[in-house]
């Protein structure tokens, strides 16, 4: 499939070039030296916990060897994001994946990290800035994700920033939320009536 430069996955460029503010974050391209955050994070079995998937199981070495390849040649479908503080911490990583050109839409993953800057309002800075940026800069419709069901605190984050459930999913005996925004929403949402 080719991208031309009209499409909405191009649209995405600008991040490569700057950094997108919040309000106390930036978002911007993931670098090589986020490479070892991003083994640690991994490798954390908390962090496993809440994005149902097995705790990272691999050398730093061989992990190193994936990474490095994955930054030569991108997906064009997954914009992996780093989020850092206005003073340059790398606190966490969020991602548009699944980015559907057909049906208009991407999923969203995030995470902080860092467990200090949790519970501090970053995760809905973040995700108000991913939202405003996807709706403002590309033709994508609708985000959606999907967060463990006991994961209140991640359903807050997401209905304070306007996502609203549409469904339930169960995989590999996990259950899951299923959460979506829509242009529209959003939208409303900018012009003060979105929130929880
Ligand atoms: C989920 C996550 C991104 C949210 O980001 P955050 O910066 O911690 O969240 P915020 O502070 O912006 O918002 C969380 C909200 O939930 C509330 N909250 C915290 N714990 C809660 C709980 N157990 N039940 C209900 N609400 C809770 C907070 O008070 C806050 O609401 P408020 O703004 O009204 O005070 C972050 O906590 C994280 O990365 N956690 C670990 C990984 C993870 O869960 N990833 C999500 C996978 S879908």
């Amino acid at each position: 499939m080719i991208f031309r430069k009209s499409t909405k996955l191009a649209a995405f460029k600008p991040l490569r070039d700057g950094k997108i503010k919040g309000k106390n974050i930036r978002l911007r391209e993931k670098k090589l030296f986020d490479v070892h955050n991003d083994y640690a994070w991994q490798s954390d079995p908390e962090l496993s916990r809440f994005d149902a998937v097995p705790v990272l199981d691999l050398p730093f070495a061989v992990y190193l060897l994936d990474y490095t390849a994955e930054m030569k040649k991108p997906r064009r479908n997954r914009f992996p994001i780093a989020i850092e503080t206005f003073d340059g911490k790398h606190i966490g990583n969020c991602t548009c994946y699944d980015i559907d050109e057909k049906k208009s839409e991407t999923q969203l993953g995030i995470m902080i990290g860092d467990p200090s800057y949790r519970d501090k309002g970053y995760g809905q800075d973040v995700v108000n800035t991913v939202i405003d940026h996807v709706f403002r800069t590309t033709s994508l419709n609708r985000i959606y994700l999907k967060t463990l069901d006991w994961n209140k605190r991640a359903q807050k984050c997401f209905t304070k920033c306007g996502f609203t459930p549409y469904g339930e999913m169960e995989r590999d005996g996990f259950s899951f939320v299923l959460m979506e925004i829509d242009r529209e929403r959003s939208e409303k949402g900018r012009s003060g009536n979105t929130g929880g």
